[in-house]
């Protein structure tokens, strides 16, 4: 048994760990064959990356995917701790299998992902969920064949967390979500520690893989078809820092953006790390795509420097404008948090004069959500929850004003857009633009999803576009 700790999760040296090929043991593949699992997965990118190795190594055990976890003889939840809800979400989840396993005794449950990396959770699970079977983290997730074998075996709840990370494992398997655009995982992990944010201790110390094996990853979806492709990380700017004394993520960037790929992304970016390197090359590449989430969390200069992000209003508009002026079209998106310990009004009105300037393209907002063992945990918090909600409801208002005013701009006007789907009414489309917006679209032919297609924008809207397809 390993059980997760936050003062070693904190911990950042050297890199001392290698990378290693991963190798299925021959002994239990297929071993499940005729079994079925469900897998649920909360929170971000990073996580739905996870699952699409974590459901080839179920399949490689032989059980085969369902999509109601009541036709499952394993469910497996790929959890988020980022704010409170997605972890009340999770133990919804286990309350209703409680009750599933009293009808079904031999179901096997297990929880694995960012909640498994918190010891309070693993300590709630070992005393009020006896019934589930096993437990493991975000650093050893290739263990899963053997953990859920070794859970079945001993009939005895296995949990199996290592509080800090361990080889860098190359190879694992890999069943995509989709054939035509993927996630590429570029960094793992993050060494910010914004005081609100449990990430860190759930992702450990920053490590880039290879850019060899990144470069042969893309090369394989390119072989096989793909359109687009994500480069992943928490914090994408800080790849090759921690391996390299000059390969940054432009030169990555770069190095893909020459392959045949007509569409790369990268999220995400914190505004600190952002160099004018990153931003010549997005500007200097067509397949690089316009689109740059670039979270503020605050317009505040005070509560950025009591959220620990290491930039000020001021240095943020100017990296602002800058990527603005050297990418043409760009849609930037942001993230932002009220109600941070100690926020006032005042600080908040710098938080809506921030985006009224800055005129987003899309905003996810979130109320402040305390993070046990975060620093800003321990912060005084005066300012009511109605209040903070009030905050919230007032941001939105303007947020989605300029989403509709850029959404309009847009009237007119022709994009590209690759295709993700068909919709119910009959020629019709839908998928997303360059500058990553929602477009539904109509088209008099027959048209295969994956494929990019131009479309011209006939009306706008707050969460999309309206357009139809031109030759
Ligand atoms: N690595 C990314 C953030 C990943 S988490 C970055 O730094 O940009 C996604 C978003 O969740 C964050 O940008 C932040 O806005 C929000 N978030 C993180 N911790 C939070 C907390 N404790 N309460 C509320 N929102 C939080
Ligand atoms: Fe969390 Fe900050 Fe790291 Fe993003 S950069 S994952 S917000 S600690
Ligand atoms: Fe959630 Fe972990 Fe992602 S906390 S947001 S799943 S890195």
């Amino acid at each position: 048994m390993h059980l997760p700790d936050y003062k070693e999760a904190r911990t950042r040296d050297k890199r001392e760990y290698k990378r290693v090929e991963y190798s299925f043991s021959d002994d239990i593949k297929n071993k499940y064959i005729g079994k079925k699992f469900h897998l649920k997965t909360y929170g971000c990118q990073m996580n739905e990356h996870d699952s699409e190795n974590i459901e080839a190594l179920l399949i490689a055990l032989g059980f085969s995917k369902v999509d109601d976890y009541l036709d499952a003889d394993l469910v497996l939840l790929n959890t988020c701790s980022i704010r409170e809800n997605a972890h009340n979400k999770a133990f919804g989840m286990l309350g209703r299998l409680k009750h599933r396993k009293q009808e079904k005794k031999d179901l096997i449950v297990g929880l694995c992902g960012c909640m498994a990396q918190e010891a309070s959770v693993v300590e709630e699970i070992m005393r009020d969920y006896k019934f589930v079977n096993f437990v493991f983290g975000t650093h050893n997730m290739y263990q899963l064949p053997e953990i859920i074998d070794r859970a079945i075996e001993e009939n005895k709840q296995q949990i199996e967390v290592y509080s800090r990370e361990g080889d860098l494992v190359e190879g694992l398997p890999v069943v995509r979500a989709n054939n035509y655009k993927a996630y590429v995982n570029i960094i793992y992990g993050c060494n910010k520690f914004c005081t609100y944010c449990i990430v860190p201790y759930t992702r450990g110390m920053e490590r880039s893989r290879e850019k060899e094996d990144i470069l042969k990853e893309v090369d394989e979806l390119i072989k096989d078809g793909y359109k687009e492709i994500t480069l992943l990380g928490q914090n994408v700017n800080a790849y090759g820092k921690d391996l390299y004394d000059d390969y940054t993520l432009g030169d990555l960037l770069e190095e893909i953006a020459l392959k045949d790929i007509p569409r790369v992304r990268f999220m995400t970016s914190h505004p600190w790390d952002f160099t004018d390197r990153m931003i010549e090359v997005i500007g200097k590449y067509k397949n690089i795509m316009p689109s740059v989430h670039l979270p503020v969390q605050s317009g505040s200069s005070r509560i950025l420097k009591l959220m620990g992000r290491r930039y000020t209003k001021e240095s943020y508009l100017e990296l602002f404008n800058k990527i603005k002026e050297v990418v043409p079209g760009v849609s930037i998106s942001t993230d932002i948090i009220v109600g941070f310990p100690g926020e006032t009004e005042e600080d908040f009105l710098e938080t809506l004069d921030l985006v009224n300037k800055c005129k987003y393209d899309n905003a996810f907002t979130f109320i402040f959500s305390k993070r046990e063992g975060t620093p800003a945990c321990k912060l005084d918090d005066p300012v009511s929850l109605k209040e903070k909600e009030e905050r919230l409801q007032r941001l939105n208002e303007v947020v989605n004003k300029y989403f509709l005013e850029n959404n309009k701009k847009l009237e007119g006007k022709v994009v590209p857009v690759l295709v993700e789907g068909v919709s119910d009414k009959k020629n019709m489309y839908f998928g997303y633009s360059d500058t990553n917006k929602l477009i539904n679209f109509e088209s008099d032919r027959e048209i295969e999803v994956g494929s990019i297609v131009n479309v011209e924008i006939t009306s706008a809207k707050t969460w999309s576009l309206d357009g139809r397809e031109v030759k």
